[in-house]
């Protein structure tokens, strides 16, 4: 049988594409070929989730969609394995590698159909987010192609590739961030003599549940937040308290900070 998806580097968000491209069919275990370098990783892999597995860049690229999905410093040393005739029956490059500018990946890949992808920690539970960038060969069907493999891990929007680097600041970083605002609201739940187990799952189902409403709804935040707060209620005296403590302005830097971090990283 042959394989359909080559995946290079089968770490944590190769393993997140795996598991949900199988679970919701999109390829059957037998179709995908994974490389990886560490045998133990093959192992578990295969066992796991009955992909094919290799040490060689080079089988995993006979393939028709191409997946890279190594950290940005190892990509040289991938394309100098797949240099010559590596990729010759690859139709479409995917590359997951952040900070990896598309002017990079086609000068690697000159006549090959690439695609470059943000996706985010969420993914691992199908609930991430993907923005994806064509490059200058990539067609509608490439791209349709994308969306399907990275939709099997949450949401895809198509970008252009200039605002990469916000997309890092917000959504790839950001899971870092609400991570903080959980751990800190259960903090404050204890402080107000709550056990630490009914705390964080007050605060995760608050922060899901809110985000949920906003999303089912499509209401403006602005607007749930006026129909939480009551005069003179519990709700803005809260509020009252983060707008003093300047959190509004902290989210807005933080994601700025990130934003540019990942500018100077890319350079
Ligand atoms: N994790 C995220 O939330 C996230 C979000 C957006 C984008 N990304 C991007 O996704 C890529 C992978 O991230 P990750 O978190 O999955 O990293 P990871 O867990 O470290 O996975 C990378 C895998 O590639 C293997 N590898 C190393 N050198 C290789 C080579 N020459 N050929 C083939 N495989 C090789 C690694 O093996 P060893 O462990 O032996 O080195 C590891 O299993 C990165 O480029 C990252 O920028 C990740």
């Amino acid at each position: 049988m042959s394989i359909q998806l080559g995946m290079i580097g089968g770490g944590m968000m190769g393993e997140a594409l795996i598991s949900r491209l199988i679970v919701q069919e999109i390829y059957t275990p037998e179709r995908i070929l994974v490389s990886d370098p560490q045998a133990e990783r093959r192992k578990f892999l295969s066992d796991r989730y009955k992909v094919q597995t290799t040490a060689q860049n080079l089988e995993a690229a006979q393939t028709d969609v191409l997946l890279l999905a190594v950290k940005p410093q190892m990509f040289d040393q991938v394309v100098a394995e797949l240099a010559g005739d590596g990729v010759t029956s690859v139709a479409l490059i995917l590359s997951i590698l952040a900070g990896t500018p598309l002017e990079k990946l086609e000068r690697a890949f000159p006549d090959k159909a690439v695609i470059r992808a943000m996706p985010n920690t969420p993914a691992t539970v199908g609930a991430g987010i993907t923005a994806i960038s064509p490059g200058l060969l990539a067609q509608s069907h490439h791209l349709e192609q994308a969306t399907r493999i990275f939709g099997a891990v949450g949401e895809v929007v198509e970008v252009a590739e200039s605002y990469m680097d916000a997309i890092t600041g917000l959504s790839g970083s950001g899971p870092g961030y609400v991570a903080l605002i959980i751990e800190a609201l259960a903090d404050g739940g204890v402080a107000a003599g709550l056990p630490r187990v009914i705390a964080t799952k007050l605060a995760i189902q608050t922060v899901k549940g809110s985000a949920q409403l906003l999303q089912d709804t499509g209401m403006h935040p602005a607007q749930l937040k006026d129909q939480v707060t009551s005069p003179g209620g519990t709700t803005i005296a809260g509020v009252a308290h983060l707008e003093r403590a300047g959190v509004r302005s902290a989210l807005i830097e933080a994601v700025r900070s990130a934003y540019l971090r990942s500018q100077e990283l890319g350079q």
